[in-house]
């Protein structure tokens, strides 16, 4: 087992990541001085796959252990899921000590989290994440969200986990496509903090699409530390950790001009690429960097073509987004692979005729 560590003060946290962890995590939790009950918070299909290792490795500490259960899907990060499970946590008379685990993806995480920052003014959460977005990416940093209407994401808290415990195992049973989410994720952390990282990725793509778990633990922990070394230097969110949006300026547009027909793995993508290109026309990532950026995104099955929207509809949407700071678009671009910043001063002609050149030559 590895481990990393979030420091933040008296918020800081573990993160451990290996094979075969969801069977010592009774131990583990027993160690950390947890007593008496724990809730686990999954979907069917987490559960059906990975809840009873989970539940014997806790009961078989002597654990009293209880399984709520939430659909799949993003519409259940909403007030009426978590009320629900609130009274499911009142009837089984959870406590302010009571762990609350979330087992699954960003959306249990997301909403698991939730509930635990909320449920008695903050109950210890514990993320097991089993996607390979949610190891790298949503279990860190303590981004805890539902969704309202048109707010996504935009009902939260900034609550922080008591532990992370990524186990590699189950990153077996994801489909391809929900493997590629994540490993979009993954590319955007070389290429933004981590040239070495971003030629390991290029060395090992096939590792890794045949889930070798060697593999699969060093992306996660590479990936893990470079979200930790950013949350721990601007926890809330108010300066560097917008660099984690890389590939999100335009991918979110792109989502929202295609009425959100691009999965949102498919969409970073594209905007990585997108944010590649207008460096690239600043003078910065160089021709050579750019095909890289383009080769990686390729080999994981993600797409590199400018989607078949008129660039206008893109540029809209843009200019619509949350990134819109002070009147300006806020783009993170490289200056080379593995080193992103922060600017406002992109203009819109340099984006147009980035997208132009973009969609010509595909
Ligand atoms: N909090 C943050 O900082 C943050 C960051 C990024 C994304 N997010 C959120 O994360 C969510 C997306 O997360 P996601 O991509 O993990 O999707 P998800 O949680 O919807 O999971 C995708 C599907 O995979 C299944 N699944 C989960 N683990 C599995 C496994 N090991 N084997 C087989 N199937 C498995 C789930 O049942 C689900 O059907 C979004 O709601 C997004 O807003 C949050």
């Amino acid at each position: 087992m590895k481990r990393t560590r979030v420091r933040l003060g008296r918020n800081s946290y573990d993160i451990c990541i290996g094979s075969g962890l969801l069977m010592q995590t009774g131990r583990q939790l027993r160690e950390i001085g947890f007593s008496d009950k724990l809730v686990i918070i999954t979907d069917p299909t987490v559960k059906g796959l990975y809840g009873n290792t989970l539940s014997q490795s806790l009961t078989g500490e002597g654990f009293k252990v209880t399984i709520l259960e939430v659909p799949e899907g993003e519409e259940q990060k909403s007030l009426d899921t978590a009320g629900r499970l609130y009274n499911e946590l009142s009837n089984f008379h959870a406590e302010r000590t009571t762990p609350i685990l979330a087992l699954g993806g960003g959306v249990i995480g997301d909403l698991t989290g939730f509930v635990a920052a909320t449920y008695m003014r903050g109950v210890p959460l514990i993320q097991m994440p089993t996607t390979l977005l949610a190891q790298v990416d949503s279990s860190i940093g303590g981004k805890v969200a539902l969704d309202h209407g048109q707010l996504k994401n935009k009902i939260g808290a900034f609550y922080q986990p008591r532990l992370v415990i990524s186990d590699i195992t189950t990153l077996k049973s994801l489909t391809t496509t929900e493997l590629s989410q994540g490993l979009a994720e993954v590319i955007k952390y070389a290429a933004i903090r981590d040239k070495g990282f971003f030629a390991y990725l290029e060395r090992n793509l096939e590792q890794i699409k045949s889930l070798d778990e060697g593999v699969l633990e060093d992306i996660v922990l590479r990936s893990a530390k470079i979200k930790a070394e950013i949350v721990e230097k601007d926890e809330l969110d108010f300066g560097l950790r917008h660099i984690l949006n890389y590939g999100h300026t335009v991918g979110h547009a792109i989502e929202s001009a295609s009425d959100f027909k691009a999965g949102h793995g498919e969409a970073v993508a594209l905007g990585m690429l997108a944010a590649g290109r207008i460096s690239n026309k600043l003078g910065m990532l160089s021709q050579n960097e750019l095909i890289r950026l383009k080769e990686v995104i390729q080999r994981v099955g993600l797409p590199t073509k400018m989607p078949s929207l008129e660039v206008g509809r893109i540029i809209q949407a843009m200019e619509f987004d949350k990134k819109i700071f002070e009147g300006k678009i806020r783009f993170i671009l490289l200056r080379s692979l593995g080193e992103a910043f922060i600017t406002d001063e992109v203009s819109p002609s340099l984006i147009e005729q980035a997208l132009v050149d973009w969609s010509e030559e595909t």
